[in-house]
């Protein structure tokens, strides 16, 4: 459920006509839905209302503090991977005591930031990394809370790159290392161990993976109980697919069934790290037809938004499915729309039934809100796009477009090409 919707063959984004952002904003540019985030938070809470739980918002799918206000005003909670996100979701205005830290990399500095913040825990993934936060916590005179990222050996049948709870993934440590993991944290004198975690990949499709992974789950809690180790909070990361062309992702009611059942007659908090599945389809970009162009075998529709701009199709080879924002030609033609990028891999859809554009004519990429504006980059020096946001029949740009001073901020040119 999104509010993109045709009105008089013109796209809106509620009450707003895109041809009207476009005029005053230019492109390209990310457009959300403030009512489309706010409903999918409350649709994904109210799954859960049977249970208690924390839902922390995955910040790396879209960390715009506008978007990140609307979830933190809401009372979500906040997972983070970077000393960035933390940042981010505190100016946003999330509580520390929402907010909880993934990752295999965390530095010291990010560490120490995260235990002077005071945030609920950290989900350690290394026995390295379980020492460094103890040591941390000592110095800093604090108490550091931590949960095991265990990684169950689940195959979520996804795209490769974004799997992980896969034994052959650098995320995690696998469940019998973790009984030691666990063993360890209860001899380290500044942590306090009071969880555990797991996330197994991302755009699952099933049930049936995340129900395998909490069976996994359980039995390291059981066995740890008998060991004396109680956990307060079961962390189940985030994951849930969404649908980007015809892919039948359970329905959060059905999801939330698959986890709640497995989850009876434990006395547990539940925690879960949803990204996509909030803000995927809460967004879009708009990109403007530069050319049309017909190579020997094939057209191609030449956009000026490229994969700089939105990384997933060259990625992972993901659909994004682009309908007109003025839906007035009937034609189709077959054709790859690409981006002005000097790479062959530059390309938003490849042998697609699209609309018979010409220049000037305005796309909407759908399903870009998830993984979208965060990927992006400067590559080919050029400046970031824009992101708007409508709520009702009023938009405001919660990012200005880059310029090119911006390019160049920061560098500097080394003395010692004067002498
Ligand atoms: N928690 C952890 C520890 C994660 O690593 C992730 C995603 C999430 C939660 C949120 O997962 P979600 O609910 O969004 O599936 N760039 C890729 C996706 C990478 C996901 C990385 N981790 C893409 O564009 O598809």
């Amino acid at each position: 459920m999104h509010h993109f919707k045709y009105r008089d063959n013109v796209m809106f984004c509620e009450d707003v006509s895109i041809e009207e952002i476009s005029a005053k904003v230019g492109t390209p540019f990310y457009l959300y839905s403030y009512a489309t985030l706010k409903r999918h938070f409350q649709a994904f809470n109210a799954a859960f209302e049977d249970v208690p739980k924390l839902i922390c918002f995955s910040a790396k799918a879209n960390t715009s503090l506008a978007v990140l206000k609307i979830f933190a005003d809401m009372g979500c909670g906040l997972d983070i991977v970077s000393g960035g996100e933390l940042y981010r979701g505190l100016k946003a205005g999330f509580s520390p005591e929402r907010i909880v830290y993934s990752g295999v990399g965390k530095r010291i500095d990010e560490i120490d930031y995260a235990l002077e913040t005071g945030i609920l825990m950290f989900n350690v993934e290394s026995h390295v990394e379980l020492e460094l936060i103890n040591r941390r916590a000592a110095d800093l005179q604090k108490r550091a809370p931590v949960a095991i990222r265990v990684n169950p050996n689940v195959d979520p049948k996804t795209h490769p790159y974004i799997s992980t709870g896969l034994r052959k993934n650098k995320f995690g440590i696998n469940t019998e290392a973790a009984i030691e993991s666990y063993r360890m944290a209860g001899r380290l004198e500044h942590v306090d161990v009071i969880g555990i975690d797991c996330h197994i990949g991302s755009q699952i499709t099933d049930t049936k993976p995340f129900e395998a992974a909490l069976i996994s789950l359980k039995t390291l809690i059981n066995d740890l109980k008998q060991m004396g180790t109680d956990i307060k909070y079961l962390d189940m990361g985030g994951g849930l697919g969404i649908t980007y062309a015809d892919e039948m992702p359970p329905s959060l009611s059905e999801y939330a069934e698959a986890i709640t059942q497995q989850l009876k007659g434990m006395d547990l908090q539940l925690i879960l790290e949803p990204g996509r599945v909030l803000v995927g389809n809460a967004g879009i970009m708009i990109t403007k037809v530069l050319y049309r162009k017909s190579g020997e075998v094939k057209n191609f529709v030449i956009v000026d938004a490229g994969m700089n701009d939105l990384l997933r199709p060259t990625l992972y080879n993901a659909f994004h499915a682009i309908e007109p924002v003025v839906n007035s030609k009937e034609n189709l033609i077959v054709a790859d729309v690409v981006g002005p990028i000097c790479e062959s891999s530059d390309f938003l859809a490849v042998d697609r039934n699209i609309c018979d554009v010409e220049s000037g004519d305005l796309l909407a990429v759908m399903s870009a809100g998830a993984y979208g504006y965060v990927m992006s980059s400067n590559y080919c020096s050029r400046p970031r796009v824009a992101e708007v946001m409508v709520k009702g029949d009023r938009f405001h740009v919660i990012k200005t477009r880059e310029n090119y001073e911006d390019l160049v901020r920061g560098e500097s040119l080394p003395p010692f090409f004067e002498a």
